[in-house]
């Protein structure tokens, strides 16, 4: 089938990006889904840094590809031989397809699994392969899913039927920014009731974070960002203080206001500083968990002593360390019962024409989730 769709060609082209133009709005053909995959319109998709980070050239993917990961839908075909999924179900997509039967899936990490990271890494499905084309040439899939688009062709294992009368501009941020935040504090941290907890970094993850923190029922909750318009909306989601993180003395301060640090402390930034500032406020005895996903050359160095002098723990979060199938529903009804307040993660919707004019609102810092509707 024919379809819109948005197309990255090349890395690394400057800002801003409505004049440069990185994501070329096409028509593109949708080969039909094959065993085991599914065909999903796609009803809206969320522009995550990690989509950012591709169009900046620090999460090298192969070209052309198009983005888009975090998204929901709604069933339209299945292939042969997937259970379970029904055309008209409605859809969450997961961006790291697991395959069920590796060592991290059998473990119940599928964040990890094996067969998922190889897919997602030569941009083709978990069933093999790509079924985007531009003319004769292929295109690759973002994280097994590719959502800045009409529809998708997706293994069956990347996505999560959900029973919801929420808007897809809201389910679309379970996929990635909720189940990420969330997760990172519910499972990675395993975090326990009355601890206190920082959270650097508040875009749609860091946000989550703290929302997931609230939920876990932390004491205190520090946010940091270098926005402003940030800290307002981390105190109106329950910050019991808020930090500019371009003050020099922030560490200091931060320790201060604490008694030294923070049992807690969630990156959610992506950049080096902002990991080094978290690690430098988590007390003695505190874990420092990292969902930031830098430029594979950027280093973080820590003086190695403190690790065993202080019983200091670092931590890496992928998905919230979630299990999508689970997490999604189960997500979703704790929003529906007001306790994860979804709907204010979500700065504003857009036309898929204006996506590139998005991505320069989300790498400005303003904005916290925009949502492409189609
Ligand atoms: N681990 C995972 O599974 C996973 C999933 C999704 C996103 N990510 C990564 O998490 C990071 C955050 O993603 P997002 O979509 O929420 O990003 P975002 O762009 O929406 O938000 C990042 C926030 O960090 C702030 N910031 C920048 N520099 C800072 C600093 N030095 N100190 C404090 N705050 C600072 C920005 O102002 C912004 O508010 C990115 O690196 C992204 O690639 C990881
Ligand atoms: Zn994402
Ligand atoms: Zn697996």
């Amino acid at each position: 089938m024919k379809m819109r769709a948005a197309v990255l060609r090349e890395m690394g082209l400057p800002k801003p990006y409505s004049q440069s133009k990185p994501l070329s709005i096409e028509e593109v053909e949708l080969h039909p889904p094959q065993a085991g995959e599914v065909l999903v319109k796609i009803h809206a998709a969320g522009l995550c840094h990690s989509d950012l980070s591709v169009l900046e050239g620090n999460r090298p993917r192969p070209m052309p590809m198009v983005l888009g990961h975090e998204a929901a839908g709604e069933v339209i075909e299945v292939g042969a031989g997937v259970q379970d999924i029904r055309p008209g179900q409605k859809v969450v997509c997961a961006f790291v397809p697991s395959c069920g039967h590796c060592a991290p899936c059998r473990e119940g990490r599928p964040a990890l699994c094996e067969p998922g990271a190889v897919a997602n890494g030569a941009g083709e499905l978990l069933t093999g392969g790509r079924r985007l084309y531009a003319g004769k040439n292929v295109l690759h899939h973002h994280l097994g899913v590719s959502a800045f688009a009409e529809y998708a062709v997706l293994s069956q294992h990347s996505i999560v039927p959900v029973e919801t009368e929420l808007p897809f501009s809201q389910l679309a941020l379970f996929g990635c920014a909720v189940m990420t935040g969330v997760g990172a504090v519910i499972h990675t941290a395993r975090l326990p009731v009355g601890a206190s907890v920082a959270v650097v970094g508040l875009g749609g993850v860091g946000l989550s974070a703290l929302m997931g923190a609230r939920l876990a029922g932390a004491r205190q909750m520090i946010a940091i960002d270098t926005q402003p318009a940030k800290l307002a909306l981390a105190s109106e989601l329950g910050a019991t203080h808020t930090y500019d993180a371009r003050l020099d003395n922030l560490v200091e301060l931060v320790r201060e206001e604490t008694g030294g640090g923070l049992e807690f402390v969630f990156e959610t930034a992506g950049v080096v500083t902002a990991l080094v500032n978290a690690y430098q406020i988590t007390r003695r005895g505190g874990t420092t968990v990292t969902t930031g996903l830098p430029h594979p050359h950027h280093m973080f160095s820590i003086p190695q002593v403190s690790i065993a002098a202080e019983e200091r723990t670092i931590k890496g979060s992928y998905v919230g360390s979630c299990i999508p199938s689970r997490d999604i529903p189960r997500f979703i009804q704790l929003c529906e019962q007001g306790l994860l307040p979804v709907q204010k993660l979500l700065s504003k919707t857009m036309p898929l024409e204006d996506i590139n004019q998005g991505f320069d609102e989300l790498a400005g810092g303003e904005a916290s989730r925009l949502v492409v509707v189609m």
